[in-house]
């Protein structure tokens, strides 16, 4: 598809943004949301989908500086998404799990198909957000945030497109 190369800007990310300028007001705003993106994207456009780029299990070899974020586990869960509003980019993301974490509700990650993943993770009480640390890659804003759903860890990234209503 012609939009997965922005998969790999994903892990090209500087995060830590403390010698750039900070975002403005309604920047931060997007960037601090604590509920689900897709809901918040579906406000701004009339259909959201999802293209899964990547999505299997991979070996810690491969996920190099974010296994520190992350329990340690011989293979993790990935999947990497291209969202669109009205069929433009709009964000990149990148989910994580241990494998060791992949049981009871968790085992649903495995399955999402195109359904994005803050169906599942906001389909409940708000989950549990470690964090959320901002990063840039270039002029394009991005995000981390490490979940806990039934105390599991969960390491999301997104990357804000350059169509993205954020920028607007
Ligand atoms: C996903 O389905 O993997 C997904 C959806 C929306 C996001 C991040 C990831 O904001």
């Amino acid at each position: 598809m012609k939009h997965d190369p922005y998969i790999s800007f994903l892990t090209s990310i500087q995060w830590g943004i403390d010698d750039t300028p900070p975002p403005d007001v309604a920047q931060a705003d997007w960037l601090l949301e604590q509920g689900s993106m897709t809901r918040r994207f579906e406000q701004h456009c009339r259909q959201v989908t999802i293209h899964r780029c990547r999505e299997g299990y991979v070996p810690a070899s491969a996920i190099g500086r974010e296994m520190a974020l992350l329990p340690a586990c011989d293979s993790y869960w990935l999947r990497e998404v291209i969202l669109y509003g009205d069929g433009k980019p709009w964000l990149a993301g990148r989910t994580l799990i241990a494998a060791s974490d992949l049981v009871g509700a968790e085992w649903a990650l495995t399955s999402l198909g195109d359904q994005p993943l803050g169906k599942w993770l906001f389909r409940g009480d708000v989950p549990v957000r470690d964090y959320i640390q901002l990063g840039k890659m270039n002029s394009l804003w991005a995000r981390r945030s490490c979940f806990r759903p039934s105390g599991k860890s969960l390491l999301l990234t997104e990357l804000f497109l350059p169509d993205a209503p954020l920028y607007r």
